[in-house]
């Protein structure tokens, strides 16, 4: 039986990828983020699996090709993390699960919207501590509003489609325009600097590029309306979070809801309840009121958690027979 050693292997995982394993693989899990410091780990494994954090950079690609590994399933849509030019020289296959629920992380994006705007998590602490009063709870109907989605791909049509329901205008940013929505939910494409000045509420649904790294930056965020929401459940450096602290203290930004944190290897996903926080970025973060900060958590439903298990497999099972695969990352 062949093995496969995963790295960054969470609880709420094991179990699905076990069933949809059904005892063809070996499975060896190690809850370690992939390093210099752990690759070891998986010498004599030709197959492994990555999830979003783990680094598989030039020197650590090196290490696991030196190591026996021909083939990296990821359990995830997004592959920032892997240097792919590395791994196409090294002859390293690199597949990955490119939808395992775009709703899970659209409807994520709207959850951080609605949680900011009706103050819900402030609510919930003021009514647990039995005080019932309603001042500094006011919100703003979602009705009317502009929103402008960067990004039309799989997730932020999604996003179209239901902040079409609360009765937004939608404005929307893309190297392609998506015919689709522009018909059913009245999109209109304009570009970057148009739709940070347009909007009341802006959510990232780009990948992270080169040309997207930093795409809210102090520049960007000087075009924005004052009081504006930013939502990111996209990747972490497509914002300047100092940047982003800074408009926050001067209240240029009304809301900040992120579930991807440029700093977050490391610290996301993980128990760090025993130590002291030392990053200063993030702590400043959280102390402010109009900031809701989630782990990485879009994708975590069980419907994708089940969709990755079974595309994971079905990689692997393509791999190991050293067959063409759809889900795999070719680069030029
Ligand atoms: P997708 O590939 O379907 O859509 C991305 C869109 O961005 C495409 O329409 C593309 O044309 C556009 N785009 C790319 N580069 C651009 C640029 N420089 N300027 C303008 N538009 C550009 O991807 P999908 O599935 O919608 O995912 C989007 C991102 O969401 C992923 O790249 C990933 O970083 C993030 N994600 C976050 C998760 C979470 O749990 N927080 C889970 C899954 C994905």
């Amino acid at each position: 039986m062949k093995k496969v050693a995963f790295y960054s292997l969470h609880k709420f995982e094991k179990a699905i990828l076990e069933n949809a394993n059904n005892g063809r693989y070996a499975l060896h899990f190690f809850e370690y983020r992939l390093s210099d410091e752990t690759v070891s780990l998986s010498a004599g494994f030709e197959m492994i699996s990555l999830f979003v954090n783990d680094d598989a950079s030039a020197s650590i690609l090196e290490i696991l090709y030196r190591q026996g590994t021909r083939f990296i399933v990821l359990r995830s849509a997004g592959y920032n993390n892997v240097d792919m030019k590395k791994a196409r020289d090294l002859g390293i296959r690199i597949a990955r699960v490119p939808a395992y629920s775009p709703y899970a992380v659209a409807e994520h994006a709207v959850a951080l919207m609605m949680a900011l705007n009706r103050k819900l998590i402030r609510a919930n602490h003021r009514i647990r501590d039995l005080n019932f009063s309603l001042d500094g709870l006011t919100g703003f109907d979602m009705h009317g509003k502009t929103a402008g989605i960067a990004g039309t791909g799989k997730i932020g049509a999604i996003v179209a489609r239901i902040l079409h329901g609360f009765g937004c205008r939608l404005l929307a940013y893309d190297k392609y325009e998506n015919t689709e929505i522009k018909e059913k939910y009245g999109v209109v494409y304009t570009d970057f600097p148009t739709l940070c000045r347009e909007s009341d509420i802006i959510t990232l649904h780009v990948p992270l590029t080169d040309g997207t790294k930093y795409l809210i930056n102090e520049k960007s965020m000087a075009l924005m309306k004052p009081h504006l929401m930013l939502i990111n459940t996209s990747r972490g450096l497509l914002v300047n979070t100092s940047d982003v602290i800074q408009a926050l203290k001067d209240q240029r930004v009304g809301y900040f809801g992120m579930d991807v944190y440029e700093e977050e290897e490391g610290l996301f996903f993980e128990d760090h309840s025993e130590e002291i926080l030392q990053d200063d970025n993030i702590a400043r973060l959280m102390s402010f009121q109009n900031v809701l900060i989630t782990s990485h958590q879009a994708f975590l439903t069980d419907t994708a958690l089940t969709n990755i298990a079974d595309t994971t497999v079905y990689n692997l099972d393509c791999f190991s027979k050293n067959a063409v695969c759809e889900n795999e990352i070719v680069i030029k």
